[in-house]
């Protein structure tokens, strides 16, 4: 079986790279949860990722690899579907579906425009250069990354676009790790049902914890 030629093969590589993209939002929500825990927490998590140098930038275009590859193929794949023949429209059509799975290319589309506003906003540090890292005072001659995280929150527009975007977040992956499941052929039986549910609350808990962060600095829960 060809990857990239064969339907199956397009399936699996949709499948392996939206995994190994939920690996990246569990360990980067995982570091941003520990603004909970104070400035310090963020701050030292920062450092030590900076730190590592050119690891960094492999890291980087690993990352650039898969959004590339997971994007290249959702549109395809949206594509190759509203072309399909009226007959396999028909069989389609009866299928159970929702609305988070006719919805993935838009809310796959939607996280596509969030990363690029996201990176331009903290990591190139471009967007709402009143709040951005550069220009705040170093703490303990760290980067204050806490302070560009907590002042850019506290405007309502910003936490609001946060919001919009981890729920487009929530949507995206609660048809995609059903789905991830399904393309393994683990999705079948009467465990069809149970799995389906555990994508759903597995997709909740994602979406809740990141949408947390812009609110606990929007309603001054965690104060800067
Ligand atoms: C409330 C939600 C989020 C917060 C507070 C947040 C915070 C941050 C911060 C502070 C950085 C810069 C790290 C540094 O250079 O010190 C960053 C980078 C990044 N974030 Fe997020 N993030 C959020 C959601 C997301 C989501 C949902 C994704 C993926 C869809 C994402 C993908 C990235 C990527 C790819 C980088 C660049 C990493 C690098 O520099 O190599 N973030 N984020």
């Amino acid at each position: 079986m060809h990857l990239i030629t064969s339907s199956v093969g397009r399936k699996l590589l949709m499948a392996v790279t939206g995994m190994m993209l939920v690996g990246f939002i569990t360990v980067h929500l995982l570091g941003n949860l520990s603004i909970f825990a104070g400035s310090e927490a963020i701050n030292i998590y920062a450092e030590k990722l900076h730190s590592l140098g050119p690891i960094v930038w492999i890291f980087r275009l690993i990352m650039l690899g898969l959004f590339a590859v997971h994007i290249a193929l959702g549109i395809q794949l949206t594509m190759e579907n509203s072309s399909a023949s009226p007959e396999a429209y028909a069989i389609k059509a009866r299928l159970k579906t929702t609305f988070a799975a006719e919805s993935m290319i838009y809310t796959g589309l939607i996280l596509l425009a969030f990363l690029l506003y996201h990176l331009l906003h903290f990591t190139v540090q471009v967007v709402h250069t009143d709040a951005v890292a550069t220009l705040q005072p170093l703490v303990n001659g760290r980067l204050n990354v806490f302070a560009m995280v907590g002042n850019s929150f506290n405007s309502a527009f910003v936490s609001i676009a946060y919001v919009v975007a981890m729920c487009a977040l929530f949507l995206h992956l609660s048809h995609g790790l059903q789905s991830f499941i399904q393309t393994l052929g683990l999705n079948n039986g009467p465990s069809q049902d149970k799995v389906s549910a555990i994508g759903k609350l597995v997709a909740i808990f994602f979406g809740l914890a990141y949408i947390a962060i812009p609110l606990a600095f929007l309603f001054h829960i965690v104060k800067i």
